[in-house]
């Protein structure tokens, strides 16, 4: 099929290389010129593993392309995928206006002789669909006055579940594929788009192997558009509060004496709960969960309904950040001048992203006491000292950010702080005081060398 995609960020670029592999024809689109250059060169303009060589392999094979102007593209496509940010505004919920200025130059370039699919694969609020129909409809009467949109196009929803750092491997070998339309011709297209997905019928690049028991078909939930919406929410509220719960249970570890590690290994044994997103922590963040949450309150009180139990999960979240800097207030009392090393930006590992991290509110409130801040990260130090304006230090080797240093802090459990040798580490600090953030470290490890060491729920 001729595949339009809109977005060339993490969801877009997942999206694209995924469905190019899968043998269809794919223009992507960016308004952001770097970005098309970039995918042009065979060069991935975000952070994802295995995206290069598949990118490179798609390119290679003429079944992807780019470009910043969709418009000879959206005639000829069968499908359209708008992927674009939706970013919070202020009053919580999502900001559309990305979503509009897509919808809108995609319906002045449709051909009404050519009925397309327009997906939406970005998280959007819940009805949001009959908006982005009414938007297409705008662009369509501009350039094709009185021409009926249905026949034309249509509206569907499938959202996006996969997790940066793993983009290419949920792509490829999803959980499920939720696809949201009442209309039977669009639903029968989505599924013939994906059937190679559904069936794994497609060879696994090497890049990004099949995982060891991966079954097919890959299940499908063929939905209403406004339950195929509120499943991405759902899900992302559900799993943020799965943290925020463990989070929970790790402050009351702290009180009694127990170890949450432990605790939640346990609980999670229960096939009930299972034993994903139970771990301890100073909380989550990214671009979706805060964002996803937000929209979903927001909705929620649209209705006059209050969404205790996502508060609560945003709640505990918010508390769950502090702990590092409560921590070490308490263990070295004033923060003024004291030098502070912070390891790891990004909002986890294996990703470039920086939106909506921990880390930045662990700078924000040492920087605000006083601390002089020496912050490492093994990909996004440069990203972040250019998207945060707090007075850090950032360096590149996280030796420098260890030496001299009064405290360690933990933010982002990066699998090369796991390997940190810490015989090294101690000699070269100034106090030897380490908060882990996120239970990365044993402290049958760290004390007998004569570290004094902190952790969540531990
Ligand atoms: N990142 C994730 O893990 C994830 C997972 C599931 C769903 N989502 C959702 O998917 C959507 C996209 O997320 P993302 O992380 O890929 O965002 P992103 O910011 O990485 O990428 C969005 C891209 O869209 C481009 N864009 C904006 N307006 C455009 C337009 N009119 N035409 C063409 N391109 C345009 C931007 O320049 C940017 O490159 C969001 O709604 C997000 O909530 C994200």
């Amino acid at each position: 099929m001729q595949v339009l995609v809109l977005g060339a960020g993490y969801v877009g670029m997942a999206t694209g290389v995924t469905l190019a592999y899968l043998g269809h024809d794919v223009v992507l689109v960016d308004i952001k010129p770097e970005r098309v250059a970039a995918i042009a060169a065979a060069q991935s303009p975000i952070l994802e593993p295995g995206m290069d060589a598949m990118l490179g392999e798609v390119r290679a094979s003429g079944r992807l392309s780019a470009t910043t102007e969709a418009g000879p593209a959206v005639a000829a496509a069968d499908v359209v995928f708008i992927a674009v940010n939706t970013p919070p505004d202020a009053s919580g919920d999502a900001n559309m206006t990305f979503v509009q200025a897509a919808a809108v130059s995609l319906g002045q370039h449709l051909d009404p002789t050519h009925p397309v699919v327009i997906v939406n694969k970005s998280t959007v609020p819940i009805g949001s669909a009959n908006l982005v129909k009414s938007w297409v409809e705008d662009g369509l009467h501009s350039t094709h006055p009185g021409t009926p949109a249905n026949g034309t196009f249509t509206v569907a929803s499938n959202p996006e579940f996969l997790r940066e750092g793993q983009a290419l491997s949920d792509s490829l070998y999803p959980s499920r594929i939720v696809l949201g339309t009442d209309v039977p011709w669009a639903m029968e297209r989505l599924q013939a788009l994906y059937a190679p997905l559904i069936a794994q019928s497609f060879p696994a690049p090497a890049s990004v192997p099949r995982p060891a028991g991966f079954l097919a078909p890959v299940p499908v939930a063929a939905t209403d558009r406004v339950s195929a919406e509120l499943v991405k929410y759902a899900s992302n509220a559900f799993l943020a509060t799965k943290i925020s719960f463990a989070n929970e249970i790790a402050a009351i570890c702290e009180r009694v004496g127990a170890d949450v590690t432990q605790v939640m290994a346990a609980v999670g044994q229960d096939p009930r709960i299972g034993s994903q997103f139970l771990d301890a922590g100073v909380g989550w963040g990214g671009s979706c969960f805060g964002k996803d949450l937000s929209a979903l309150m927001h909705t929620a009180r649209e209705y006059g309904l209050e969404p205790v139990l996502a508060a609560a999960a945003v709640e505990v979240n918010r508390r769950q950040r502090r702990w590092l800097v409560q921590r070490l207030q308490a263990t070295l009392k004033t923060l003024k001048g004291r030098r502070v090393a912070v390891l790891g930006l990004t909002f986890k590992p294996g990703t470039d992203d920086l939106r909506d991290s921990p880390a930045e509110t662990v700078l924000a409130d040492l920087t605000r006491l006083g601390a002089r801040v020496v912050a490492h990260d093994p990909v996004a130090t440069e990203a972040a000292a250019q998207a945060w304006s707090y007075p850090v230090e950032y360096v590149n080797h996280v030796d420098d950010a260890i030496a001299g240093s009064e405290a360690v802090l933990l933010v982002t459990a990066w699998p090369e702080y796991a390997a940190l040798d810490w015989v090294r580490a101690h000699e070269s600090m100034e106090r030897s005081l380490v908060l882990d953030g996120r239970n990365l470290w044993s402290p049958d490890v760290l004390r007998p060398l004569g570290i004094e060491y902190y952790s969540v729920g531990r």
